[in-house]
């Protein structure tokens, strides 16, 4: 019987061993109509995926697969901490997601785009429809931009059924694809694509967000121009238009340079191009993401072990059957969408739903007005949606005639009042509920209940999934034991096959921020000394359950987005003026954090509105207005340590009104005094308990 009892506080010893203090919360079962239709029912699926197994355990993902040539080897372990999965495997995605279907499927809809104007009708993609599209714009890729396997191509598009065409057309090239989320900048692109080497981008003309048709194609010529600052020749944009044969932006067409695929797609009527059987190992896409440096880092995800696992997670964590109707509201721009979107769903045979707006857009009632109509029996969201949606209209779901068999939340911690609004009110007390913990760099899910077999607890993520050996370990390396209530950092003791293969162009990188910080002994084979380290914060219950407190390093988690507070404090060091900047975590009601800025201005420069204007303008343009900060708050110096370390841990204590700490040891202690004075004001406000996450901010390098 799993113990519910409350998690015994524990007195704090280092900063990432707090104790925490959480209320155990009841357990929720998965209803029998659920349980009678999931593909996952058997328990013996622990006993089958179980470390004696490992790792043969995970052919059986790769079997859900189609291969030109199966592979001779599950895991090589030859050169850690750099896996090698399926070795000898020869396989294509495209043909995964698109071909093997035609059979059985051809006719059923493979994507259904929703515009965001109300007044446009869905759109669905046939199967068969998205095989010809496929075929089409690969020949274009190959024969008119002159792309061959191994070239990268940046991708920067909003959620319209163009952006999977497009990655499935690289994919059947074996051409490696670099998707920018369509939020981000023009320059946030361009350094992008420089990093990996692109010489053609692909982009969409322009889009609809909250009833705007926003330019986009304007950012392409800011990402051309980034890109060569950076050395990088962009020889070609390709421009799908949202209205084909009608420009929906003001930015010109550069003549050689740039074209629109509606035209071009006329010369390749009717291509076919065969899938180019790639090896195992080859790499499939990059997916830059934020670290604890400034500059964005490209994780590189491999053909087989990635489809294998996001194949087999999709069948057992998402319960897709290719009758569902499945929705994942995020972006595809993000590793979600990549992994749950595109390539599980697709290579299942699912229909899989996307969505091109905001979804309150027009009003709260949007988005389950389009789960009832498409009729969603899938849905997949963030903690952050959940909250705006719970705020922006609580009772509208009850209003709608649809029902979910199961609802994932990812990429956050979720609040348990959260979870139950979820579960109540979207849910309809029939939905099961996965928690899934996961990251860019690991391809697919690490941490979620079983949906048809364990019972869901609110708040936390679960056990580690099918082959997924999850450890919390001390500052030390000392093992963080079930039920003792302190937090430690969470790592994984094993390879699995959806883990990068590297940061694209830096090994050093890899080896250095994920596994350096547990592994003993450098030289050593065994993959048991190569633990991987996830830099979260996590609590491990004594039923085995885990609860992610957030990010141990400096990076900040907004609206389930990571940004990296190098990437920011670069940015803000743009603006002449400013000397030093820091930037800190702030709790959002809704965005669960959002970051705040402190900077110090240049000597013989007096604080303006100005300066801090132009400082969010820089963000917005370097990186994009998710990185727009809740406040820029201008001080006279920096909380640092002797060794002129700011004390980002300080600042983030005064921005959330939690306690200081001990900052004795600091360089210059009363300075605290004076920033709290100017951000909280004179009166002393009492301090409150504080997240976890907040607690232990910017104390892990
Ligand atoms: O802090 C964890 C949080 O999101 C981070 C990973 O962000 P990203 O690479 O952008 O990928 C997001 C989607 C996979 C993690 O280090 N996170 C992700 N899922 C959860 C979570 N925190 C708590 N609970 C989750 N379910």
């Amino acid at each position: 019987m799993p113990d519910t009892r409350p998690a015994p506080a524990a007195a704090a010893t280092t900063e990432s061993q707090i104790a925490v203090h959480w209320r155990e919360e009841e357990y929720f079962k998965p209803s029998p109509k659920f349980v009678a239709q999931a593909n996952l029912t058997d328990p013996a699926v622990n006993e089958r995926f179980a470390e004696k197994n490992f790792p043969e355990c995970f052919n059986e993902y790769a079997e859900m697969l189609t291969w030109y040539e199966r592979w001779q080897k599950t895991l090589d372990t030859s050169d850690p901490p750099f896996w090698k999965w399926f070795v000898g495997g020869k396989i294509n995605a495209s043909f995964n997601c698109v071909d093997r279907h035609l059979a059985k499927y051809k006719n059923k809809a493979a994507i259904i785009t929703v515009p965001e104007p109300e007044d446009e009708d869905p759109v669905a993609v046939t199967y068969q429809e998205l095989f010809v599209r496929v075929n089409e714009f690969a020949a274009l890729l190959r024969d008119f931009a002159g792309l061959k396997a191994g070239d990268r191509v940046t991708i920067h598009m909003p959620m319209l059924a163009e952006l999977p065409i497009t990655m499935l057309a690289c994919a059947r090239l074996g051409v490696i694809h670099s998707v920018v989320f369509g939020g981000f900048s023009g320059e946030a692109c361009g350094l992008r694509a420089a990093d990996s080497g692109s010489r053609v981008l692909v982009y969409m003309d322009g889009y609809y967000r909250s009833g705007k048709l926003i330019d986009h194609k304007a950012s392409a010529e800011i990402a051309v121009a980034t890109a060569e600052k950076e050395g990088q020749k962009i020889d070609k944009v390709l421009v799908w238009r949202r209205y084909p044969g009608k420009y929906a932006s003001a930015a010109p067409m550069v003549k050689g340079r740039d074209v629109f695929v509606d035209d071009v797609l006329k010369d390749y009527c009717g291509a076919r191009v065969d899938p180019v059987p790639m090896d195992a190992e080859a790499p499939l896409f990059l997916m830059y993401t934020s670290g604890t440096t400034g500059k964005p880092k490209g994780c590189q995800h491999r053909t087989g072990g990635y489809m294998a696992y996001v194949t087999g997670t999709s069948k057992y964590i998402q319960d897709i059957h290719p009758e569902d109707t499945y929705w994942c509201m995020a972006d595809i721009g993000w590793i979600t969408g990549h992994s749950y979107i595109v390539y599980g769903p697709l290579a299942l045979a699912a229909t899989s739903v996307i969505y091109e707006g905001v979804p309150s857009y027009p009003d709260a009632g949007r988005v389950w007005r389009i789960a009832q109509r498409l009729d969603v029996n899938i849905f997949h969201t963030s903690p952050t949606a959940i909250r705006m949606l719970r705020k922006a209209g609580p009772d509208e779901p009850k209003k709608y005639h649809y029902h979910f068999k199961h609802m994932t939340t990812v990429g956050e911690p979720i609040e348990p009042e959260v979870w139950k609004w979820y579960y109540h009110e979207v849910g309809k007390d029939e939905a099961v509920i996965v928690d899934t913990w996961w990251q860019t760099e690991n391809g697919g899910f690490l941490c979620s209940t079983k949906p048809a077999i364990d019972p869901m607890k609110p708040g936390s993520a679960g056990p580690g999934v099918p082959g997924i050996y999850p450890i919390i370990y001390d500052e030390k390396g000392e093992e963080v034991k079930a039920g003792s209530g302190k937090a430690g950092n969470i790592c994984i003791r094993n390879p699995w096959p959806g883990i990068f293969q590297t940061i694209w162009g830096d090994r050093d990188r890899f080896v250095r921020q994920y596994y350096a910080k547990y592994n003993k002994d450098p030289k050593s084979k065994d993959w048991r000394d190569w633990p991987y380290f996830a830099a979260d914060g996590a609590v491990l219950a004594s039923d085995g359950y885990f609860r992610i407190l957030g990010r141990v390093d400096d990076v900040i988690n907004v609206a389930g987005h990571r940004l990296g507070t190098k990437e920011l404090e670069s940015a803000c060091l743009t603006v002449p003026e400013v000397a030093e900047a820091a930037v800190v975590p702030v709790v959002d009601e809704i965005k669960g954090r959002v970051p705040e800025i402190y900077i110090a201005l240049k000597p013989g420069y007096a604080p303006t509105k100005e300066i801090t204007d132009r400082v969010i303008a820089t963000l917005e343009t370097m990186i994009g207005k998710i990185a727009r900060p809740k406040r820029v708050h201008i001080v006279p110096d920096m909380p640092k340590t002797r060794s002129g370390k700011i004390m980002r841990r300080v600042l983030a204590a005064i921005s959330n009104t939690l306690d200081t700490g001990d900052i004795t040891t600091l360089a210059n202690p009363d300075i605290v005094e004076q920033i709290r004075v100017a951000v909280q004001g004179k009166e002393k406000l009492k301090t409150q308990e504080g997240p976890e996450d907040l607690k232990q901010f910017g104390t892990v390098d």
